[in-house]
C-alpha cells in the first residue's frame, strides 16, 4: 500500500470539473492504495481528508498549462512526502479500473501515456532548434499526451524541475513550444524513457479508437472555459 498523490490544476473555471473527477477517482483510481488528490486552485473547493487544496493563482492561457511544472516544483516539499505522483487534466474522468499496472517498475521510474492522436505513428514535436523542447527528425519513437503521466515522486519532481527551467529558458528567448508543456515532457521522455501506457488513459470522449476506455478526456468548450 503506497501513498499516492493525484495532482490536478483547477484554477479559474476548471474548478467545475473537480466533483466528478474526485468521485471517479474514488471509484476507479488505485483503489488499494492511499490516494490523496492535490487540487491547485484559486477557487473555493471543499476540502476532504483525501482532497487537499493548495492555493494557486489563475494565469491566462497558455501559462495555465505551460507552467504546470512550475507549480509542482514550487510545492515539492509537500509532494515529495508521497511515494508516487500522477498528474491528470481536470477535465478528465476515470471510467474503469486503473490499478497497479500504472505504477513504475524496476526499469522505468516514470510513466507516460501514448497520445490518442498518434498511436499509429506521427508526432507533434517542437521543431524549432531555438527551443529547449526541440526534437530532431531522427529522434523519438512515441509521442506522449500531456494529460496523464506520473512516476516515483522523486523522478516526477526531478522532471518537473528540469522542465520548469527549460520553459523559463525558452521564455527568456521569447519562445513558447508548439504544444506548451506537452512539447517539453516529450523532449524529456526521449532522454528519460518511461513505462508506456496505451491511449486508454487519455481516451478522447468524442472519438472511437481501438483501446479500452479507462480515463476519458472530456470534450469542453475551450474558448469559454479559458476566458
Ligand atoms: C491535440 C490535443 C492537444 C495536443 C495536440 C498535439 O489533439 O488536443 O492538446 O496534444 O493534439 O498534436
Amino acid at each position: 500500500m503506497y501513498n499516492i498523490g493525484l495532482l490536478v490544476i483547477a484554477t479559474g473555471k476548471y474548478d467545475r470539473f473537480i466533483p466528478a473527477l474526485y468521485k471517479s477517482m474514488k471509484n476507479h483510481f488505485l483503489k488499494n492504495h492511499n490516494v490523496t488528490m492535490f487540487v491547485f486552485s484559486d477557487q473555493e473547493i471543499p476540502k476532504k481528508e483525501d482532497l487537499k487544496v493548495i492555493y494557486q493563482q489563475h494565469e491566462p492561457w497558455p501559462n495555465s498549462t505551460l507552467k504546470r511544472y512550475h507549480i509542482f516544483d514550487k510545492n515539492k516539499e509537500e509532494l515529495q512526502k508521497m511515494d508516487y505522483l500522477y498528474y491528470c487534466d481536470a477535465d478528465m474522468l476515470f471510467v474503469d479500473e486503473v490499478g497497479d499496472e500504472i505504477l513504475p517498475d524496476l526499469e522505468f521510474d516514470l510513466v507516460a501515456t501514448e497520445h490518442p492522436g498518434f498511436f499509429g505513428g506521427g508526432n507533434s514535436y517542437e521543431k524549432r532548434k531555438e527551443s529547449s523542447a526541440f526534437v530532431d527528425n531522427n529522434e523519438g519513437e512515441i509521442y506522449y499526451a500531456g494529460g496523464f503521466n506520473g512516476g516515483t515522486s522523486e523522478a516526477f519532481l526531478k522532471m518537473s524541475e528540469v522542465i520548469k527551467n527549460r520553459i523559463d529558458e525558452d521564455l527568456e528567448k521569447n519562445i513558447i513550444a508548439v504544444w506548451h508543456d506537452e512539447s517539453h515532457i516529450n523532449r524529456y521522455l526521449i532522454d528519460n524513457k518511461p513505462k508506456v501506457l496505451s491511449p486508454s488513459y487519455c481516451y478522447p470522449e468524442n472519438l472511437n479508437i481501438p483501446f479500452e476506455k479507462k480515463l476519458l478526456a472530456l470534450i469542453k468548450n475551450h474558448k469559454e472555459i479559458r476566458s
